[in-house]
């Protein structure tokens, strides 16, 4: 329903009109071109697209929609740019449906009791006599008031009841604020506040609306934290604490880092890091991890040096590089998390800690390190099948090889059996990525070497213009997206630019929110951006004979997937050879070959 509401003010929004009211516009051709106002220019490269509802800048290569720009001119969130476009559109925010209307009205009746209940907590803290247990506790730990300010701290007094006789004046039923998380049953009938004696954390979604609550004991008694439940409005799997706060910053700077706890974040921020989110638990999420990836592509993580956090950060890697995110690690001392260290060593230390954050393998290779015994053979065993993985999964060949060379000499490993191992890894992934294929919509696993293929001037491989064609199908046309979304997985597309714009395309798709200027708001790298441009605008006779080209191109992209694996595989037989190992594994690899080729004459 959302997105119905979201399409009627697009609608309603015509890009032409809406950026002709900001910008001074000229039509050329079928386009209307301008001065960018998102940077200085004298000739204009600013172009706003009628038919596609897009404008884009070759200047400074910003583009999107017409929410985008609202963005981008209004500095606000999306959530900003449909309020702004709607209520120019006329188009109230709520929806016809009356099932719908009623869902819509008990979020947004949720919505007020927190807000509301949060203005009673930080109410106490900032004013009442009785806060002062809370408000000494900041103290002790340093949280200065502005800080307490922009965090909107809380505290909920000792009592059994505080917050249900503030609500009951104000015309609330205990049930109301049960359902919000703030009030539970009692056994034996009658209700009682759940936070009581605590210091209380409001938690936000992305766009500032209190859904939660986090509650500390202000001692050393157990447990440490409280938090509201989960419930229509608060997911926390979904949620990245202080984001709305960071956002801005984030965007602006490039970079998020990544911390564990509430106390964390409030720190970072006071010593001038507003770039700073928490997860609130251990491992970052898929969810958490697609919501970054919203807002920058490089996440820098600093939790715990303990295990656990060590656990964390390592499930992290996988999650931030699926969503498209480069990560590094903060190498925080053992004992130390980013509050403890900021106060103890302040913020020129941290900031060189910063700075010498760790890429995956560095940092895993540096806790074996401290944790084997590298010169015994089990050692170098354990330590390499630990890293392997993560050697195997660095998409850039040039990083990969330094890594090797690097991981080799501190293991004292030769490179060439690193190698071995490397393909042997790949090997299994291939096989494992293989069976994954038979059930729908499960993506594929397989890392090829083939990503970046050698540039040769003026001619496309057949597998490029394949490709190719299959995106501008899925740009152009609804049917055929949901074909070839169902039939490929964007890994598949292999140059750098194809595969971002493939990304981005997937992306849209199962967000259900597809436009080609949604699209174009994902991509970060200008060739991918050069590479949608040029799709987007190009001749749409392709789409004749649909069905059949769609076919086509799609044999052409898994034959050439294929042809690679095949590949892969016998290099794996020849190292074999060279090595003079174990012919069962080379006959496992020649059935594995056999398979493929199997596929091969399948396809054609
Ligand atoms: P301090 O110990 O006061 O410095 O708090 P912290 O925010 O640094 O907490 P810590 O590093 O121990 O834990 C990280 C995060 O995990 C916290 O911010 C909480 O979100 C969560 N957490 C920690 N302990 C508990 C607990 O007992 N219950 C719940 N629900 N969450 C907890
Ligand atoms: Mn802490």
């Amino acid at each position: 329903m959302f997105s119905d509401l979201i399409e009627r003010v697009r609608e309603a929004s015509d890009i032409v009109s809406i950026i002709g009211e900001r910008v001074a516009l000229k039509k050329r051709g079928k386009n209307y071109i301008g001065l960018c106002p998102f940077h200085q220019e004298k000739t204009p490269s600013f172009t706003v697209s009628p038919d596609k509802q897009l404008f884009y800048c070759f200047g400074c290569q910003q583009g999107g929609d017409v929410f985008k720009f609202v963005e981008l001119w209004e500095k606000t969130d999306f959530k900003g740019a449909l309020e702004i476009l709607a209520e120019r559109a006329g188009i109230p925010l709520s929806s016809q449906d009356p099932r719908e209307q009623k869902r819509y009205r008990e979020r947004q009746s949720l919505y007020k009791i927190l807000a509301l209940a949060a203005r009673f907590y930080h109410h106490i803290f900032l004013n009442l006599p009785p806060g002062k247990a809370a408000r000494d506790y900041c103290q002790r730990r340093g949280i200065d008031r502005e800080t307490s300010e922009k965090f909107m701290l809380g505290c909920a007094l000792p009592g059994w009841d505080n917050l249900i006789r503030f609500f009951a004046k104000r015309g609330y039923k205990a049930e109301e604020l049960v359902k919000a998380g703030l009030v539970l049953p009692g056994r034996r009938g009658g209700y009682y506040d759940r936070f009581r004696n605590r210091l209380i954390f409001p938690i936000w979604d992305q766009r500032g609306r209190v859904v939660a609550f986090g509650g500390r004991v202000l001692d050393d008694s157990q447990p440490k934290y409280l938090n509201s439940p989960e419930s229509t409005i608060y997911s926390k799997g979904k949620n990245l604490y202080g984001l709305h706060l960071a956002a801005g910053a984030i965007r602006e700077q490039g970079w998020v880092l990544v911390v564990e706890g509430y106390l964390d974040a409030l720190t970072a921020h006071q010593y001038g890091w507003p770039n700073v989110v928490a997860s609130l638990g251990t491992a970052l999420t898929h969810e958490q991890a697609r919501l970054l990836s919203r807002y920058c592509r490089r996440v820098l993580i600093a939790y715990d040096a303990d295990t656990a956090g060590q656990e964390a950060t390592l499930r992290s890697f996988r999650l931030l590089k699926e969503a498209g995110c480069q990560v590094a690690v903060v190498p925080l001392p053992q004992g130390s998390d980013p509050d403890s260290y900021l106060r103890a060593e302040g913020a020129a230390a941290f900031g060189q800690l910063l700075e010498k954050a760790l890429p995956p393998v560095e940092y895993r290779l540096k806790m074996l390190q401290d944790q084997l015994d590298l010169s015994t053979l089990e050692g170098k065993m354990q330590a390499t099948n630990s890293l392997v993985p993560l050697l195997a999964e660095t998409d850039n060949q040039v990083e990969r090889e330094l890594l090797v060379k690097k991981v080799a000499g501190a293991l004292e490993v030769s490179e060439a059996s690193l190698w071995a191992e490397i393909r042997q890894y790949r090997g299994r992934k291939g096989k494992r990525g293989r069976e994954g294929d038979r059930i729908p919509g499960k993506r594929y696993n397989i890392d090829r070497d083939f990503h970046n293929p050698p540039k040769k001037p003026g001619i496309t491989p057949a597998y490029l213009r394949a490709q190719e064609a299959l995106l501008t199908f899925c740009l152009h046309d609804q049917e055929a997206r949901e074909i070839i979304v169902k039939e490929l997985s964007w890994q598949q597309f292999t140059a750098g630019a194809h595969r971002e714009v493939a990304r981005a395309l997937w992306l849209a798709h199962e967000e259900g929110q597809f436009t080609p200027a949604g699209v174009l708001a994902r991509l970060e790298n200008t060739e991918a951006k050069a590479l949608l441009s040029r799709l987007s605008l190009q001749d749409e006779t392709i789409l004749e004979q649909k069905e059949r080209s769609i076919r086509d191109c799609l044999v052409v992209v898994k034959r050439q997937q294929l042809l690679e694996e095949i590949k892969v595989l016998q290099e794996q037989i020849i190292s074999l050879e060279g090595e003079g190992k174990s012919t069962d594994k080379a006959n496992l690899l020649i059935e594995l070959i056999e398979d493929k080729q199997k596929q091969l004459h399948r396809l054609e």
